[in-house]
Formats: structure tokens, sequence, C-alpha cells
């Protein structure tokens, strides 16, 4: 088993990567102060899969354990069904002592994070990520919320969970778009944080869609350390933070235009990146052969490289004004500085936005 911690002083906690989690304890339950009841938060599709394994182990360890299943779908990540996790444990009299488990990918690891966040000013809570992209990025790092008419994510809370167990036999069940849009998060490590992981993935991309776990195992796992080491550096996004955001400016505007839904968010960031990159090649940062090297992996693990044909430079700017990241009316972009190291900038022209959206 690969075991990592993500060192937050005393809010730091550990993430366990193995095959079988789902279905033994017996390497972490003793790391979760686990108490009274358990509450299992998931969704109507990893239900199917996964529900009954991890109930059957949480209850061989003596808990109390209760279910609730939401409906499939990020159009679910609302303040409504917050609020419905918040009737279920009020009417299940759970108290301070209860746990909450986050069974399913980013939808669900971000609603129930902020739930626990909330629920009694605060209850412990467990990321259970069931997609490589809730694996690999959104179950790490305390990032917790649910989406607003008017934005998504806008309402939420940074909140560690007490444990990550990241079961790889989960990936079984995943359809193919949902690990190549996984993928694109992955791909983003190596941008930003190490050329010789980038080089990795390039060597090793045909193992990890044959879902080699020897592979995946050690993807993962690099994954998460780099982002445990940002977090460790910039928990709440002062700065360092933000270059995990690498091509999720353009992405989140595709995002949005699309409708959500019609583009998954790794699939935004996929054809982002490239941008972003295109941005960086246009200053001289990164050579052409890197750029090409760049499209390649991310067109390896079937994502889009070009934004929607029908989405004009005015589309772009109208929607990434609106963008998280913006401060100050400027619109600002994560670049590599070199391929393994990125940083944010808020000096790009429009003329170099142009230029990246038409790559
Ligand atoms: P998701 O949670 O919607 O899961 C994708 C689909 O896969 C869903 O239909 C889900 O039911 C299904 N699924 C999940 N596990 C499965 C399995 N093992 N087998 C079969 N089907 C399975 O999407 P996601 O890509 O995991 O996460 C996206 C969400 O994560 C967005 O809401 C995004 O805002 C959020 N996010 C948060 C952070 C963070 O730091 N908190 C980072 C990145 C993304
Ligand atoms: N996914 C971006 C972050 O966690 O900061």
């Amino acid at each position: 088993m690969k075991k990592l911690v993500v060192d937050l002083g005393d809010r730091s906690y550990p993430i366990f990567i193995k095959q079988g989690l789902l279905t033994d304890a017996t390497e972490w339950s003793s790391y979760i102060n686990l108490k009274d009841k358990a509450v299992i938060i998931t969704n109507d599709t990893v239900e199917k899969w996964y529900l009954e394994k991890l109930t059957n182990t949480l209850k061989s360890l003596g808990l109390t354990v209760y279910s609730l299943v939401l409906p499939d779908g990020e159009k679910y990540k609302t303040l409504e069904s917050f609020n419905k996790i918040m009737t279920f444990l009020l009417e299940k009299s759970c108290g301070r002592d209860t746990t909450l488990f986050a069974l399913g990918g980013g939808v669900i690891g971000d609603l129930t994070g902020f739930a626990a966040a909330s629920y009694q000013r605060g209850v412990n809570f467990v990321q259970v990520p069931t997609t490589l992209l809730s694996q690999v990025d959104s179950s790490v790092g305390g990032k917790t919320g649910v989406n607003h008419p008017l934005g998504k994510n806008m309402i939420g809370a940074f909140y560690q969970p007490k444990a990550v167990i990241i079961d790889l036999d989960c990936l079984k069940t995943l359809p193919a778009r949902e690990l190549a849009a996984g993928m694109g998060e992955v791909i983003k490590y190596g941008i930003i944080w190490s050329k010789e992981f980038f080089e990795y993935l390039e060597q090793h991309t045909a193992e990890i869609w044959k879902l080699d776990f020897d592979v995946l195992g050690q993807v993962i796992h690099t994954c998460c350390a780099i982002k445990a080491e940002v977090v460790h550096q910039d928990e709440r996004e002062g700065g360092k933070r933000a270059i995990l955001n690498l091509g999720h400016t353009f992405g989140h505007a595709i995002e949005t235009f699309m409708g959500y839904g019609v583009w998954l968010h790794g699939e935004g960031v996929g054809a982002g990146m490239v941008m972003a990159s295109k941005l960086a090649l246009l200053r001289n940062k990164i050579s052409s052969d890197e750029f090409a090297r760049i499209i390649k992996l991310i067109e390896l693990n079937k994502l889009p490289t070009k934004a929607p044909s029908n989405m004009t430079l005015a589309d772009f700017e109208k929607i990434m004004l609106h963008d998280k990241k913006v401060k100050a009316g400027k619109v600002r972009f994560i670049i590599p500085d070199f391929l393994g190291m990125a940083s944010l900038y808020d000096d790009v022209t429009e003329a170099e936005i142009a230029e990246a959206i038409k790559a």
C-alpha cells in the first residue's frame, strides 16, 4: 500500500492508496477516530457499485451506519442537496461524534465536505474518491462547497478531511470519458511541477488505459504527493496553490459557454492547458517541441485540444472576466515557466489571448 500525509499541523491527515480498501479497513481504520455513527453520502450511480461494500466494512468496525443517496450530477451540487444532508443528519440524531464518508466523485466530495464543515459547526469527514479526477485532485486539499445559479463553487469552505481512502478498484467501473477527464488533471501536475512525471506519463499512457494498477497507483501517488506539497505551502490559495488551476480559466470559460455537463471539467482543462501552453510558447518559456509534446499527451489521453469552433474571442473574454481568478479587473492566467514549473500572470494581452485560443 502507498501512504502519504498532507502536512497541515494539527489538521494533517493520511492518504491511503491501494486496491481493495473499501472492503478491508485494517490498514486505515486506526488512523481515523471513528466513534458512534458513520453516515455515507453517495449518489445513485456509485451506490450500485460500492455502497454495500463500504457499509459492511464500517459495520464490521462496530459503527452504526446510515447512508443518504443523492441523484447523480453536477446540477445537484447545490444548497438544496446540502439541506437534504442537514435534514438527514438531524433526523438520525447525529451528534458531533458522527463521521461523514463522501463516497463518489468530486461532486459528492465537495458537497459532503461542505456539509461536514457546517453540521453542528463541524464534524469529521473522510473522502472516499471513486473517480480518477477526485482521486488525484478534489479529495485532497480541503476545498469544499456547492454551486449557486450565478456561479460554480461560489459557496463553500476550506475544511480538511480526516483521511482520504483511495481504492484503485473503483476505477474498473469508471466510464472511459471520466477516466480521460481525470487524466486532464494528472497531466496538469507534470506541466506545473515535474518534467520527470510528464515524461513518465508519455511513456506509460498505454498501461494507464489498460488499468495497470501498478502504474495507476504510482501515478495517483505522485499526483497526491504534489498536491499535498502545494497545499502544505499554501492551504488557502494566497499564492502558490493557484498553479493547480493551469488551463482552468480557459477551461471554465468553455464549460460555461457550452452549458455545464456538455464538456466535462477535465475536457475543458485539456483544451485550456493547450491554450495556457501556447501563452508560454509565445513568451518563449517552452519550446515548440515541448508545446507539441503537451498537445500529443493530451490527445493520447482522448481529451480535446481545441476550443469549440463556434466560440469566439469575445465569448472567452466575456466569461473569463467573471472568473474567480479575476483581480482588479485583470484576468489572471497560470502559464508554464518551463515544462515542470508554472506561475500566475496578470499581464496577458488581448492579442496573446487571441493567439492562444487559435492554438
Ligand atoms: P462527478 O463527481 O460528477 O463524477 C463523474 C461521474 O462518474 C458521475 O456520473 C459519477 O456518478 C460517476 N462515478 C463516480 N465514480 C464512479 C465509479 N467508480 N464507477 C462508475 N461511475 C462513477 O465528477 P468528478 O469529475 O469526479 O468531479 C468533478 C467535480 O469536482 C466538480 O464539481 C468540480 O468542481 C469538483 N472539483 C473540486 C476540486 C476541489 O479541489 N475540491 C478540484 C477539482 C474538481
Ligand atoms: N483543484 C484546485 C485546488 O484544489 O486548489
